[in-house]
C-alpha cells in the first residue's frame, strides 16, 4: 500500500519530523524563508496532509487546490493564518499546539516585561556603545515590578501562567477577558472592565487570540486610559494592537513602554517607526523558542497529521464539528 504523501512548509525539529517519516512520504521547503504562495499552491494539489506554520496563509483558495488533502496540522498555538470555517466546510480537520508552549511563552512574556521594566535593552546598547562613564544616580531608571498591578488581557492557559509569576513578585493582578474563574480566584485574579483595567495596570499584557473582535482591540481610546507609566507587552498576535496608535502613543510618552513579540505586520520592517523607537523593545516571535517546547510542538503537529492521516479524530482539533456527523 502507498503511503500517504504530506507536505511540511519548513525545516522543523527533528522530533516531528522523524515521526512523519516513519509512515509519510514527505515533500519538504527546504527554505529559510516561508514557502511562495505559488509553490503551496503546487504542492497541495498531491498530497493528504499539510503540516504548516503560523507564517503561512491557509484559505480557501489553498483548500479547494488541496483535492486530496485529509487534514491540516499548524505547528502553533494560534491558528489565525487558516480559514478554520473554511476547512470545515471542506470537512478538513484542523490541528493545533496548545498546552505544551504555555509555560515557555509565559517565561518570555514576563522576561519581556522585566526588560522593558528596567530598560535592558537600552542599557545594553548603552555599554556596547561605549557610553557608560561612570556610575550615576539617574542613569536609564525603570519602573519596579513588585507590588505592581498587572492588568492581563484574556486570561487564558497563557494568562494563567503569566499571573502565576507575577505572583512571585507579589503583583495585583487584574484582568479581563477568560472564563475560568476558578483558576482566577486560585491566582488571587480579579476580573474587571477593560476600562478599569486600562486606567489602573502599571503593566497590561495581552493573551488574547486574534480573531475578528481582538484586531486592533489596543487602540487610541485605550491608550488614552492608560497610565503614563504603563508597559504593553504583546506576545499574542501583532495586530491586537493597532501600530499606529502604539506609535503615537510611545513616541509622545503618553505610556512608558512597550514589548512586543508580535507585530503588524510581522515581519516589521527595520525602518518602520516603531523601530525607531528607544522605549519600544521588539523582537521577532519568539515566546515558544525554546528547544524543548519546539521539540514538543513539532511532535504534537506531527502527532495531529498523522491521526487525521489515518481517519482517527486529530489529539489536538480546532474545529471537532467536523466530526459531528461521525458514528
Ligand atoms: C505562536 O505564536 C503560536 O501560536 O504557537
Amino acid at each position: 500500500m502507498s503511503k500517504p504523501l504530506v507536505y511540511v512548509t519548513r525545516p522543523i525539529p527533528e522530533a516531528g519530523l522523524k515521526l512523519i517519516h516513519e509512515t509519510c512520504d514527505v515533500r519538504m521547503w527546504e527554505g529559510d524563508l516561508p514557502v511562495p504562495r505559488d509553490t503551496l499552491l503546487e504542492e497541495i494539489k498531491e498530497v493528504d496532509g499539510l503540516y504548516s506554520l503560523l507564517t503561512e496563509k491557509i484559505d480557501k483558495e489553498v483548500m479547494a487546490a488541496g483535492r486530496n488533502l485529509k487534514v491540516i496540522s499548524n505547528m502553533a498555538v494560534g491558528y489565525d493564518n487558516v480559514d478554520v470555517p473554511a476547512a470545515t466546510q471542506h470537512k478538513i480537520p484542523v490541528g493545533n499546539t496548545p498546552g505544551v508552549l504555555t509555560e515557555t511563552s509565559a517565561d518570555f512574556a514576563f522576561a519581556l516585561l522585566m526588560s522593558a521594566a528596567r530598560r535592558l535593552s537600552e542599557a545594553e546598547h548603552y555599554v556596547k556603545a561605549g557610553k557608560w562613564q561612570t556610575w550615576s544616580p539617574t542613569l536609564l531608571l525603570g519602573h519596579d515590578i513588585h507590588q505592581a498591578t498587572l492588568g492581563i488581557i484574556g486570561l487564558g492557559r497563557i494568562g494563567q501562567a503569566v499571573a502565576q509569576r507575577a505572583r512571585g513578585f507579589s503583583m495585583r493582578i487584574l484582568y479581563h477577558g477568560g472564563s475560568d474563574e476558578a483558576a482566577a480566584r486560585h491566582l488571587g485574579a480579579e476580573k474587571v472592565s477593560l476600562e478599569q483595567l486600562l486606567g489602573e495596570s502599571d503593566f497590561i499584557s495581552v493573551h488574547t487570540p486574534l480573531n475578528e473582535a481582538t484586531r486592533g482591540f489596543i487602540s487610541t481610546e485605550e491608550f488614552k486610559l492608560m497610565k503614563s507609566n504603563a508597559i504593553l507587552i504583546n506576545t499574542a498576535r501583532g495586530p491586537v494592537v493597532d501600530p499606529d496608535a502604539l506609535f503615537d502613543a510611545l513616541s509622545s510618552q503618553k505610556i512608558f513602554a512597550a514589548a512586543l513579540d508580535v507585530t503588524d505586520p510581522e515581519p516589521i520592517p527595520a525602518d518602520h517607526p516603531l523601530v525607531s523607537l528607544d522605549n519600544c523593545l521588539i523582537v521577532p516571535h519568539l515566546a515558544s523558542a525554546s528547544f524543548a517546547t519546539r521539540n514538543k510542538m513539532a511532535e504534537m503537529a506531527a502527532q495531529n497529521l498523522l491521526a487525521g492521516l489515518r481517519g482517527e479524530h486529530l489529539p489536538n482539533c480546532v474545529n471537532p464539528e467536523v466530526y459531528e456527523n461521525d458514528s
